[in-house]
């Protein structure tokens, strides 16, 4: 059944650009963002994710956006009404399976975050070892088990409650909170004695960081993982806008939210860092042993830890609900199954898709694939440096060949007020965008192995 009839549409102009932006900030922004620009040497790195995220991120946004509001469809569903009898439809399904691996051991995170409020509260950081801390925690059984199975209870309530009722309400509720949390840990940072060479990595980079393939093939996935891009969220979203909307300048605010809260992130935790002397590149435990260790000496650390921790919830939980809502529009779409039926069942076999991944870190540690890492590292790289590219390629592809680019552009441009998609889009979607993603796929994954 694919009824478009009764399909719920957002409540108001900025339900749309709200749940958008909350899906593309979170632990991609906070979590993933610093330590990924940590580990390849700051602000060299960052320039490099910031021309791709405008040359490629934003053209795609309204891409899937734009296919998604023509179609009113979950992503397999978009591309069989753009192109009926055509086998364009895999491009959506590999969509949803790639929000079904992502949601997996993304959830297993959002359990750990969940977990830190409570340690942070309890002034667990204080006068031990944070990174036997962390590896205690989530090479335990059960207990990261429980946490991610309750991360992803609250994701499936959300989504179980509906577009308006759930997404929209609920991301309305959490973006103040966020904006507040932010703000309050900026200060805290920035106001720590030492915190400008934190914010000179940043801005300025580290003497000795080098620029290689796979520096690419990371700012490229980092883009596509933070943006949210290459597996149909914008084109489930955009499925509930009405030609009114305004495409362009919507997707505009959630590229410049998710830019603007990425680097401010990397505000309160590059400072952080350097005034308690952390290593910058400690790769994916930055923000859950090194900062810990930064909260235990700080002033009021307890508090705001405990602050760092909420935020970082929040912000995983709003995208969470985003990655869930677009294998459940396919179900209901291609299947006919009630939304709650459809977001519980899904929600189950993803968290038993994400136990592999939490046990990555204990009882199946000894499990590692070779210049990659345990199962966990394994989903993560699939998953962003293959599957999101990979979408993104295909989607580019039968934007600009096959629905063409003048579809796609009047269809972006509907309802559009002041910025317009202009000429130069034709040319960025048909060969700009496939061959960079192509190009840096290829010496990316081979610098990766060999
Ligand atoms: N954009 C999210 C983040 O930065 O944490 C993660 C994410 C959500 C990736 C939805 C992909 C996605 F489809």
């Amino acid at each position: 059944m694919a009824d478009g009839s009764r399909r719920e549409s957002w409540a108001s102009r900025l339900g749309f650009i709200l749940a958008a932006a909350g899906s593309a900030v979170g632990l991609g922004n906070i979590w993933r963002f610093p330590y990924i620009v940590g580990e390849n040497g700051g602000a060299l790195f960052i320039l490099i994710y910031l021309i791709i995220v405008v040359l490629i991120g934003y053209p795609l946004m309204v891409t899937e956006t734009a296919i998604g509001r023509s179609s009113k469809r979950n992503p397999v569903g978009a591309f069989k009404a753009l192109a009926p009898n055509s086998m364009w439809w895999l491009a959506g399904a590999l969509g949803v399976i790639t929000g079904f691996v992502i949601l997996s051991y993304y959830s297993v995170v959002g359990g750990w975050t969940l977990s830190y409020i409570f340690r942070a509260a309890a002034g667990a950081f204080e006068g031990v070892d944070h990174e036997q801390l962390f590896g205690d925690h989530v090479g335990q059984t059960w207990a990261p088990l429980i946490w991610h199975l309750v991360f992803m209870a609250l994701t499936i309530g959300i989504i179980a409650a509906g577009v308006v009722k759930g997404i929209q309400r609920w991301v309305q509720i959490l973006w103040p909170v966020m904006g507040l949390l932010i703000v309050l840990l900026i200060v805290r940072a920035v106001t720590l004695e030492g915190a400008g060479e934190g914010i000179g990595f940043l801005f300025l980079g580290a003497e000795d960081a080098t620029v290689t393939g796979r520096t690419f093939l990371d700012a490229i996935a980092q883009a596509f993982f933070t943006l949210s891009l290459g597996m149909g969220v914008f084109i489930t979203y955009g499925s509930y806008l009405s030609d009114r909307d305004n495409v362009p300048g919507a997707a505009a605010s959630v590229v410049g939210m998710d830019t603007g809260i990425a680097i401010l992130a990397g505000l309160v935790i590059f400072p952080a860092v350097f005034a308690f002397d952390g290593d910058p590149g400690a790769g994916a435990g930055l923000a859950f042993i090194t900062l810990p260790g930064v909260f235990a000496e700080m002033p009021l650390g307890g508090l705001f830890g405990t602050l760092f921790f909420l935020l970082l919830a929040v912000a995983a939980l709003t995208s969470a609900i985003s990655l869930l809502e677009v294998v459940t529009a396919w179900l209901i779409d291609q299947k006919g199954w009630t939304r709650a039926k459809a977001a519980a069942t899904l929600g189950v076999i993803i968290a038993i898709v994400g136990i592999p991944s939490s046990l990555s870190f204990g009882a199946w540690s000894g499990f590692e694939v070779p210049n990659i890492g345990n199962l966990f590292d394994l989903f993560d790289w699939i998953a962003n440096s293959i599957f999101l590219p990979l979408g993104g390629l295909l989607t580019a592809i039968f934007a600009g060949w096959i629905w063409s680019t003048r579809s796609t552009m009047d269809e972006a441009n509907k309802g559009e007020r002041g910025l317009k998609i202009g000429g130069w889009y034709a040319v960025v979607l048909k060969y700009v965008i496939p061959i960079a993603i192509a190009v840096v796929m290829v010496f990316g994954i081979v610098d990766t192995f060999v």
